[in-house]
């Protein structure tokens, strides 16, 4: 199946109601399209420790990393600190390297999504500029 960027707007809405945060209360929902044709949904999952709370982009990207997808076209983001989608959601600084190490600074589309049939589209060169990534540690 191919994904429009709409349908995959929806499908980060799917996602945000599996969020776990009962101590925020923010829900946040990642729809992650591989260059295979496949979507990775992820919610953020909190935990009593804090720390071991992960973003709903990486819970995304550790599922499609792990069933071996390495290559990715784009995410749809959305997040809501009280169940109303009416703001894009921006990406933490963490989620932005992740997206740094596996996707294309200029091609990688981030759709924010920010009211239930809108969003609006970044790239990753527009939130992460100056990236530290593999280049930067590669000998010359
Ligand atoms: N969160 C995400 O899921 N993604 C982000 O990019 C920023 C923050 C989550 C983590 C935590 O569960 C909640 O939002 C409040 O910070």
């Amino acid at each position: 199946m191919k994904y429009t960027n709409e349908e995959l707007c929806q499908k980060a809405i799917e996602a945000m109601q599996r969020s776990y945060s009962p101590y925020s209360n923010c829900k946040v929902g990642a729809a992650l399209l591989a260059r295979s044709g496949k979507v990775y949904l992820g919610c953020n999952i909190e935990n009593a420790s804090y720390s071991p709370t992960i973003c709903a982009e990486r819970t995304a990207f550790a599922k499609a990393v792990s069933e071996g997808e390495c290559e990715f076209e784009a995410i749809a983001i959305v997040g809501s600190p009280n169940g109303k989608i009416d703001r894009v959601f921006a990406p933490c600084g963490v989620c932005r390297q992740v997206m740094a190490e596996f996707c294309d600074a200029d091609n990688f589309r981030i759709l924010l999504v920010k009211a239930p049939n809108a969003y609006e589209e970044v790239t990753l060169a527009e939130l992460l500029p100056y990236t530290f990534d593999r280049r930067s540690i590669e000998y010359s």
